[in-house]
């Protein structure tokens, strides 16, 4: 193919983009995104803060035009994210224990029931293991409700969302470490108590170098029964970025379950990285190297 787009559908892969719906309205980002790409996620649009400002009131402005945008040019949605420690609207911040679990699953609920039958895979929750050694949960708000936070989280979702896959998601699990190895063992819980999840992601925030054991710790996800993604995925700047990119690729089409890849946005200056210069479109919308990198691996 000559998209990524085309190149990824040949595989049976989607490749997608991180959208920040205010851009919509910029031609050049609109057109790169709709011959480019043929999967969006909201970069920030359907998280808690966004979705539920005030409790029990539900805003889904932002949300409601990505996924009309989805549909209107043949694009699947990938749904980010029901349940997180952070960009946690002021009012949850401020609740515990029962409260604060009863209000966390009653968002998952409405956010899913609202978007039911349009996306693709949702980020039923984000984040929710420490970094380092522990392999253990990272403390939040959420966590200190209980240890089954997670569980009843995804059997909201599937509830309220029959059809969509239901993802755990995170970040620094690029290779076989500590913190990968607690979510592996999350999945592998699940999958033998019966809790609802189809698939982890990997958000893959990327520096200078990728761990060599990226794809097998991708396929060992794999070989517990759930479809693993490339969720967020940048890479910062320099002689290794076009490689790191391709390896990624490469990676993900190596295993069978890996369903898509998607970039955390379009080009370098919509980028949360600033001048990381992380994505695969430069400042005034040029296919990078990287580009050709990806194009050329898929
Ligand atoms: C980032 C957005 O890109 C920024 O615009 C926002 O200010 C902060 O969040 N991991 C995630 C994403 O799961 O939601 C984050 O997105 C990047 C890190």
């Amino acid at each position: 193919g000559t998209t990524l787009k085309a190149s990824a559908a040949e595989k049976g892969r989607y490749f997608g983009a991180a959208v920040a719906t205010g851009k919509l309205s910029d031609s050049q980002y609109v057109g790169i995104l709709n011959r480019e790409f043929n999967s969006v996620v909201a970069e920030n649009e359907m998280k808690w803060d966004a979705t539920e400002p005030q409790q029990g009131r539900f805003n889904y402005t932002g949300g409601d035009r990505l996924v009309s945008h989805a549909r209107a040019n043949g694009m699947s949605v990938r749904g980010h994210a029901l349940l997180w420690h952070a960009q946690q609207p002021g009012w949850a911040q401020g609740l515990s224990g029962a409260t604060l679990r009863n209000a966390a699953i009653n968002h998952v609920t409405q956010v899913a029931a609202h978007f039911r039958g349009q996306i693709h895979s949702w980020d039923v929750v984000n984040e929710a293991f420490a970094d380092g050694g522990s392999g253990g949960r990272r403390d939040s708000n959420l966590q200190r409700t209980g240890n089954d936070w997670i569980e009843a989280a995804f059997r909201a979702a599937r509830a309220a969302d029959p059809g969509a896959k239901l993802c755990y998601n995170d970040y620094n699990t690029d290779g076989v470490n500590a913190k990968s190895t607690g979510i592996y063992n999350m999945v592998r819980d699940f999958k033998a108590r019966g809790v609802p999840i189809d698939c982890v992601g990997f958000q893959s925030h990327l520096g200078t170098s990728i761990p060599g054991d990226y794809q097998a710790n991708l396929q060992r996800f794999a070989d517990l029964g759930v479809d693993v993604q490339i969720t967020e995925l940048d890479v910062m700047t320099g002689s290794n970025q076009a490689n790191i990119y391709a390896t990624v690729t490469r990676a993900c089409l190596a295993v069978s379950r890996c369903n898509g890849i998607t970039v955390w946005g379009v080009r370098d200056s919509d980028s949360w990285r600033g001048t990381d210069d992380a994505l695969l479109f430069d400042r005034s919308g040029n296919k990078k190297p990287a580009y050709t990198s990806v194009l050329n691996a898929l």
